[in-house]
């Protein structure tokens, strides 16, 4: 592809308008589970994003923080979902319908989709759910054959079944046994794959989860993709807050294939780099 204005002047429209801060109206305010809400919003240039992308989404007066989309619609109906953890996610948390935000995006690469009609394994755990589902839903449309696995610690923090179940079947998995089966999301992962083949697994959770399921990837021969997250500031690849090995994480990533993951070793899952740029265990 052409980078420059001169040889691909729409390409440069569309860079130009995803850096564009655009101040946007939260339209609906969903509470997913007692720490989980999507806010849904409007915006032309995130009905482009594909899934897997983040927006950076700016909180006026507190910060700006990194969200994949949870919805991406063609008429620019678009959603972010908040797990409350600090404070500029407990202050989005406190937006209320009519309120604004700015977002910029959509940035990084998105997951890539796999040929028609394939067998694909996805596996959330936690808030990892968020960029899954978005996914699942065009895979559908590819008529991929899906297996969804869901893992919590426990029933309190599940979310998106409802929308899970609207498109596929899912297995959820929590580790208190409160709802599903009782375990890892791994595990069941690794039970399914000791019996069947799949064409691809597709990730997104904690990263030592993402790691285990990177392993079993690697174990049974199988292409992955997994999203990770990182300190990010400026969401472009310019400041090197979210390095991970060679890699950074909004422009290189968020998604990474076995590839590179095998690249990134002694990084994934083991270090992560704080906002003073320590880096420390995971
Ligand atoms: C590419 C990308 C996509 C993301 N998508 C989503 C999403 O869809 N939904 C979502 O809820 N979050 C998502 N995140 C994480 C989100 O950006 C952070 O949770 C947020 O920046 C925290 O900001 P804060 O000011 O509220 O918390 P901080 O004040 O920055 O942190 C408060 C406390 O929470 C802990 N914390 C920070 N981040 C996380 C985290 N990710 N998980 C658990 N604990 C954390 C910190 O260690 C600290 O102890 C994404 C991150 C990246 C990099
Ligand atoms: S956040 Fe600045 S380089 Fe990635």
């Amino acid at each position: 592809m052409e980078f420059t204005s001169e040889k691909n002047p729409k390409l440069s429209a569309y860079l130009t308008a995803i850096n564009r801060l655009r101040i946007v109206k939260i339209q609906s305010v969903k509470e997913e589970n007692s720490n989980v809400k999507t806010f849904v919003f409007l915006d032309r240039e995130c009905a482009e994003a594909k899934p897997g992308q983040f927006v950076m989404v700016w909180i006026p007066g507190v910060d700006e923080i990194p969200m994949s989309l949870s919805a991406i619609s063609p008429d620019g109906r678009s959603a972010i979902t908040v797990a409350r953890v600090g404070e500029a996610t407990t202050a989005l948390h406190h937006r209320k319908v009519g309120d604004v935000i700015g977002v910029r995006g959509p940035y990084g690469n998105g997951f890539l989709l796999t040929a028609p009609a394939r067998k694909v394994m996805v596996a959330g755990g936690g808030t990892g759910v968020t960029p899954l589902v978005p996914l699942t839903e065009s895979l559908v449309k590819l008529s991929a054959e899906i297996t969804f696995l869901v893992g919590a610690k426990t029933r309190n923090e599940l979310f998106f079944l409802d929308r899970i179940g609207d498109v596929v079947q899912e297995a959820v998995v929590t580790e208190d046994g409160s709802y599903g089966i009782k375990g890892l999301v791994t595990d069941l992962a690794e039970k399914i794959l000791k019996k069947e083949k799949f064409d691809v697994i597709y990730a997104v959770g904690p990263e030592r989860m993402v790691q285990k399921m990177f392993l079993l990837a690697e174990q049974y021969n199988t292409p992955f993709q997994a999203s990770l997250e990182r300190y990010i500031r400026c969401g472009i690849g310019i400041c090197g807050s979210c390095c991970m090995g060679e890699y950074r994480i909004c422009r290189d990533g968020p998604v990474f294939s076995s590839e590179q993951l095998r690249k990134a070793r002694d990084e994934f899952g083991r270090l992560k780099m704080e906002a003073d740029g320590t880096k420390v265990q995971l």
